[in-house]
């Protein structure tokens, strides 16, 4: 099973941007977490601070993954491009937040992504992902 994990923009800066809201894990060791945590999956990670990008390896992921992963950062509350991307991409996404967006400033309780995804898991920090990768895995596994 390969799964794609995508990372939008500012996650590159973790474990120094407000680590009272997004912890104390760099990037780096949150990746590190999900592999170790699922060794029979074959994950590749990927971030990017520049939408267009974050869309081009939505549709390259098409050909290559069974499913993604997706942190889309503030993207998450206006990107219809990225919305579309998903929509059009035909395999699996569910989307992931470390903090709990529906807790938090008004323009981040609109997720415009959540439409086109598979679920949405927000609020568990490091563990958001984890759950996100196992409900991916679970649903390929049908
Ligand atoms: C985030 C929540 C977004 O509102 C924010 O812009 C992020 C991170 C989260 O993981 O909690 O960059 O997606």
């Amino acid at each position: 099973m390969k799964m794609l994990i995508i990372h939008g923009p500012n996650l590159n800066l973790l474990g120094h941007r407000k680590p009272e809201i997004y912890g104390n894990q760099t990037l780096d060791q949150l990746n590190q977490k999900i592999k170790n945590h699922f060794p029979e999956l074959e994950l590749e990670f990927f971030q990017s601070n520049h939408e267009g990008e974050l869309i081009d390896k939505i549709h390259q992921a098409m050909e290559v993954f069974d499913g993604i992963v997706l942190n889309a950062g503030a993207l998450t509350h206006y990107s219809y491009s990225l919305r579309d991307a998903i929509e059009a991409c035909h395999i699996p996404v569910v989307e992931v937040h470390l903090s709990n967006i529906a807790g938090r400033e008004g323009f981040r309780r609109e997720s415009v992504i959540s439409e086109v995804c598979l679920g949405t898991i927000s609020g568990f920090g490091v563990t958001s992902y984890l759950l996100g990768v196992q409900a991916l895995k679970e649903h390929l596994k049908h």
